[in-house]
């Protein structure tokens, strides 16, 4: 299979190591404005092959040409926020980019899977589709394994266990009303709830809602990209190698869960052609309250876009 990541910043950069690290495809296409940094990346990430022991051609440009015939297209294209910045204030100066960059993409990769990681995530994710006019099984985004990443890693610490032996889902849009689901959560079989007080789960799910912004203001100059890039690189090996078991994905929710027309992270099973289906798990009342709440607020994001964008023309 062949991927291309448009945006050769930290974290298309670091996805596209991560995926070469895991041999999961025989080539990666990394396409950015800057040709140089594009290029340099992608040779000093095909310089470690031997070492790292891929078989995986990895090569940059600037030029689309390069991604033609791509099985998956992943969009990191875009500004990354600053201290003080939401993810929504990048809407408007990233969805022109995201647009540029799908509408170059699928003229060369016309049955591509798109996976969207520029933010505000599931706002891109539904400009994306609507750019492209793909079915929504083949427009779909990250961001609730790197949330659910985040939820397993603080867990763990707290109960000084493995973050392997924590089982977590953190489902919603991908913004301060995301919504980690403490009714899923259990650590080696035993629910959440009865290993830790309320205070400190309530503590442990704002930290995960404030995990992106925690690292934005440690780095102030960008933001998170190895667990993001370690991320990526998990849906990409669902959807190449596709096992059947459902992962927090973003996708285009219509009735399930209640939501309609919306972005959203929910649980999906992947395949090679994108979306297989969303499981609707028995979530308790609360969560499923707040997943509408997450959704509903990534409609208003993205019909103020609409807004903006109709003043502009
Ligand atoms: P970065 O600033 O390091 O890289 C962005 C890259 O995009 C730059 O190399 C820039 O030259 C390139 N670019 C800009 N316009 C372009 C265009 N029209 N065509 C091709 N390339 C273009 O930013 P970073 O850290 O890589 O983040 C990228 C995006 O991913 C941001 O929007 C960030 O918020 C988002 N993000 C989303 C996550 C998620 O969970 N969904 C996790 C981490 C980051
Ligand atoms: C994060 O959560 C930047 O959205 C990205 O780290």
């Amino acid at each position: 299979m062949k991927i291309s990541i448009i945006g050769a910043g930290n974290v298309g950069a670091t996805t596209a190591k991560t995926i070469a690290n895991r041999n999961l495809v025989s080539e990666i296409a990394l396409v950015d404005i800057d040709e140089g940094v594009a290029r340099g990346k992608a040779l000093d990430i095909a310089q470690s092959a031997s070492l790292a022991g891929f078989d995986t051609r990895v090569i940059g440009s600037a030029d689309y040409a390069e991604t033609a015939e791509s099985d998956i297209v992943i969009v990191t294209a875009g500004m990354a926020r600053k201290p003080g910045m939401s993810r929504n204030d990048l809407a408007h100066c990233n969805a022109k980019i995201v647009t540029a960059a799908v509408t170059a993409a699928v003229e060369r990769s016309p049955d591509c899977v798109i996976v969207m990681v520029t933010n505000p995530l599931d706002v891109m994710a539904h400009v994306a589709l609507s750019e492209t006019g793909f079915p929504k099984k083949r427009v779909i985004g990250m961001a609730g394994l790197l949330d659910t990443s985040r939820f397993r890693y603080f867990i763990a610490r707290e109960l000084n266990v493995s973050p392997r032996e924590v089982d977590a889902l953190v489902l919603g849009g991908h913004g301060d009303l995301m919504v980690p689901c403490v009714s899923q959560t259990s650590v080696g079989g035993k629910p959440l709830r009865e290993l830790l007080p309320g205070e400190t789960i309530d503590a442990l799910v704002k930290r995960t809602r404030d995990g992106g912004a925690e690292i934005v203001n440690l780095l102030k100059t960008g933001s998170a990209y190895y667990a993001p890039g370690e991320s990526i690189a998990e849906m990409i090996g669902a959807i190449v190698v596709p096992n059947g078991k459902p992962i927090p994905c973003t996708a285009y929710l219509e009735g399930e869960y209640g939501i309609r027309q919306a972005y959203c992270g929910v649980p999906c099973v992947l395949e090679r052609r994108g979306l297989s289906r969303i499981v609707e798990l028995p979530l308790d009342e609360p969560d499923i309250k707040a997943l509408r709440l997450s959704a509903a607020m990534v409609t208003e994001q993205y019909e103020s876009l609409l807004k903006t964008r109709d003043r502009e023309s």
